[in-house]
């Protein structure tokens, strides 16, 4: 995106975005976005917005919008200097992970994620400990040194696609315990949790080891919210990410990573959807799809997404902050496992 007249810009946003956000903040940011994508231009930088921005920032400065599988991609692949992540630090570090020589810059200092705080890079040496040789597979929502401990990484769009790429019995899946189940169940596997089995049962069929981590946003989410809503809204569509608990998803119509969810939601025939995940998302599905009606549940929010402004965009472009680095020794161990994890390939979507 690279619109730097403020009038264009709000006119751009305008046509975007006139049903979702009112005309007077359209104006308001319509002029910091301007002033973003001048800077951009200014210090050779690319901006990467995860589908979780809000709709004013979502739809006028990032270069590529996605899911966190598309955005590493992207991360992977810029000839740019500077590497501007609207996203978590999760995200960011492995944006630096895959483009040492060039600046990751993070808009919000904190932008932290629960699953990455679930897990230390300590807890993945005592689980390979205890369990040799078992392949040791890491949701991309964890910081560097733990990745670094991991086989491969994987993102919500190919889970199931890495749990099978290994075609063993038994693989470790860290540290979404809700991903981990509705993995589990999509590949057939029995999961246990070590922290609840002192003790293995050799006769037990363990084929996935688990870790209990889980999103503090998702795992809110419940079969009574998709009932009082088929309720309320006759025919409505149910959208869930795989993050929500095992029973959520089994319920809802479909389940996807975050860029899955936004193509079901456009393509589905449906003209009411109900999106249980990240509101702002819900609010650029609305944007997109003006003739269907978009019910989102707005009083669980993302604290880490919402960190992320437009104001704060700008700052990190004027400021040059906050640079995220990783030390070389981790990043060199966590770059094969996010390289074995993209060379498997997108792998779609979770259906029911
Ligand atoms: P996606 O990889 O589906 O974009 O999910 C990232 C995330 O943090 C969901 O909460
Ligand atoms: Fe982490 Fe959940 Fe926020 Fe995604 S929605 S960044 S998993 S806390």
């Amino acid at each position: 995106m690279n619109i730097v007249d403020t009038q264009e810009m709000y006119q751009h946003l305008r046509s975007k975005l006139e049903h979702v956000v009112p005309d007077f903040e359209l104006k308001l940011k319509a002029e910091i976005a301007a002033e973003i994508n001048q800077l951009k231009l200014e210090h050779n930088a690319i901006i990467l917005g995860h589908n979780y921005m809000e709709p004013a920032l979502f739809y006028s400065v990032p270069d590529f919008t996605g899911d966190s599988l598309e955005l590493s991609r992207k991360a992977a692949s810029t000839d740019k200097d500077v590497i501007v992540f609207c996203g978590v630090r999760f995200m960011a570090e492995t944006a630096k992970i895959l483009s040492p020589d060039k600046t990751i810059l993070l808009p919000a200092k904190k932008a932290g994620c629960s699953l990455a705080e679930s897990i230390t890079a300590e807890d993945v040496r005592k689980l390979k400990v205890r369990f040799p040789d078992v392949p040791v597979i890491t949701y991309v929502n964890t910081y560097a040194d733990v990745k670094a401990e991991s086989d491969i990484c994987c993102t919500s769009g190919n889970a199931k696609a890495v749990v099978e790429s290994f075609g063993t019995d038994t693989v470790i899946f860290l540290p979404d315990q809700y991903l981990a189940r509705n993995v589990a169940r999509e590949t057939g596997k029995h999961i246990i949790f070590p922290s609840k089995l002192p003790k293995l049962d050799p006769d037990l069929d363990v084929q996935m080891i688990g870790w209990e981590g889980a999103c503090e946003v998702h795992e809110q989410f419940t079969v009574d919210d998709i009932e009082n809503a088929r309720k309320q809204f006759a025919g409505i569509f149910v959208l869930a990410h795989p993050e929500c608990p095992p029973e959520v998803c089994e319920a809802a119509d479909f389940s996807g990573s975050t860029s899955a969810m936004v193509t079901a939601a456009h393509e589905s025939g449906a003209t009411r959807l109900l999106i249980l995940t990240e509101c702002a998302m819900g609010d650029n599905i609305a944007a997109q799809n003006p003739d269907k009606e978009i019910v989102r549940m707005c009083s669980i929010r993302c604290p880490h997404m919402n960190e992320i402004t437009l104001e704060d965009t700008r700052e990190s472009l004027k400021q040059a902050r906050y640079v995220i680095d990783v030390p070389e020794d981790i990043r060199t161990r966590a770059l094969a496992a996010v390289e074995r994890m993209l060379a498997i390939g997108p792998s779609g979507e979770f259906k029911r």
